[in-house]
């Protein structure tokens, strides 16, 4: 069993999008054409070479490491069962690491070099024996220590800490692209020289599991950081979570009393609380799913009932391969990170009320006076997100102004 090459990176071309960003950004300066690499299931990170892509890099000709400059990387397991997490290793200095049991309430303290590029995930229900582990999801091709990639359908956490400009920003997202099996969230550690960040512009969460969602909150006042409330995600309930994976997606459907037999409505058969769910792409590999082929422009390739559904549970998470704009973080680099299992609150939605914000750190690398009295302003994070149904006007600007800083961090300068 060996992993499936890597699939090429492929270009984006000219569409709505590509025309409202290059109208944007000739209006702002010279910069050149986006290009990408696109995600398709079992996805690659987008390639970063330390040495190739910077080689005049302060006089550094090697790659730093973890002795230069370690990073934490800590895991942490708030979820009731035990867990053992996955992580696969692309670029730079691993973690000790990357694989092993995590019991409930424990976390793992780790670190990885200042160029890490890698990939988290949460492994279930396995079978431990020695060095091999056999998992019903995020299997590593049954070894405890993952090697390469993980078996969908999970959901990953994805960093580049040396991405951009100069390699000088962190990209990380949470991605539902290949699946959905755990609630997850991202708990940013500030180094000295980032700790000027709000906590709530970058602290993601994707909560879609029935039972895990704490009560509706636009703004995460009563049980997020009193000082910095996260925009939250505030439609979804525990009972509509039960089901918001689509029917023939369920990676262990429960069976339909009459299956086969009778007809049977899908929604009132008892769902497990535990129902990981794969995504169309993954289920399938078709070519309108996985924005492959004839389907490789964003023009062409629409979100799926899947993606939708996910989107509307997780919206700071990435549901398909061109939902990039609304899914990516940037910020400068220097911190650490925390991966946490079963988090506490609800999904975030910050990337939709922040975008300016955003874009603000990720280009300028500051947060002004003006800036920390909006992110600290509970009223002006309800108020981004009109009681939570933006406007479509709204949605829209914001994207742009979002997708701008995005694209251009990720992509503009880096695929040069
Ligand atoms: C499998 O793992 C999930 C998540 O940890 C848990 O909720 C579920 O009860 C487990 N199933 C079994 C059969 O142990
Ligand atoms: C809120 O976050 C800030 C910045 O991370 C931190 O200094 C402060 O202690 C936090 N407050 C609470 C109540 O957790
Ligand atoms: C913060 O300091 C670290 C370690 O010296 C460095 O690698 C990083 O680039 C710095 N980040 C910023 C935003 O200056």
């Amino acid at each position: 069993m060996h992993p499936q090459p890597e699939p090429p990176g492929r270009r984006r071309s000219s569409t709505w999008e590509g025309r409202l960003l290059g109208a944007a950004l000739l209006l702002s300066c010279q910069v050149p054409r986006t290009t990408a690499t696109v995600y398709p299931s079992n996805h690659e990170l987008y390639k970063f070479d330390y040495l190739s892509s910077n080689p005049h890099h302060d006089g550094i000709t090697r790659p730093l490491t973890k002795r230069d400059n370690p990073i934490p990387l800590i895991i942490t397991n708030n979820c009731r069962d035990t867990l053992w997490p996955g992580i696969r290793t692309q670029n730079g200095d691993p973690p000790e690491a990357n694989g092993f049991e995590l019991g409930p309430g424990q976390s793992r303290h780790m670190s990885v070099g200042p160029t890490w590029q890698g990939r988290v995930w949460g492994r279930t229900n396995c079978t431990v024996s020695g060095d091999s582990a056999t998992c019903e999801t995020g299997d590593c091709f049954g070894k405890l220590n993952c090697q390469f990639g993980g078996t969908v359908p999970t959901t990953l956490a994805e960093f580049n800490l040396a991405g951009g400009i100069n390699n000088q920003q962190t990209f990380y997202d949470i991605s539902l692209v290949d699946g959905y099996n755990l609630p997850l969230g991202l708990v940013y550690h500030p180094a000295d020289n980032t700790s000027y960040i709000p906590p709530n512009l970058v602290n993601a969460a994707c909560i879609a599991t029935a039972g895990y969602l704490s009560t509706s909150s636009a703004s995460g006042v009563s049980y997020s950081n009193a000082s910095f409330p996260l925009p939250y995600e505030h439609h979804e309930t525990n009972a509509a979570l039960a089901s918001w994976c689509p029917w023939d997606l369920q990676a262990f459907p429960p069976t339909k009393p009459g299956d086969g037999v009778y007809p049977y409505p899908d929604d009132t058969v008892q769902r497990p609380v535990f129902d990981p769910c794969k995504s169309a792409c993954a289920a399938d590999n078709a070519p309108q799913h996985c924005c492959t082929g004839a389907y490789s422009e964003p023009a062409r390739c629409h979100p799926s009932r899947y993606s939708r559904r996910a989107k509307a549970a997780c919206p700071d998470a990435y549901s398909y391969a061109f939902d990039d704009a609304s899914s990516t973080f940037i910020i400068p680099n220097g911190g650490g990170w925390e991966v946490v299992f079963c988090p506490q609150g609800r999904s975030t939605d910050i990337i939709q009320t922040f975008g300016p914000e955003l874009s603000q750190i990720a280009n300028g690398g500051r947060v002004t006076p003006d800036m920390l009295r909006r992110v600290m302003d509970a009223a002006y994070i309800e108020g981004t997100r009109s009681g939570g149904t933006a406007t479509a006007a709204g949605v829209g600007v914001r994207f742009v102004v979002g997708a701008v800083a995005a694209w251009v961090g990720v992509w503009g300068w880096g695929t040069l």
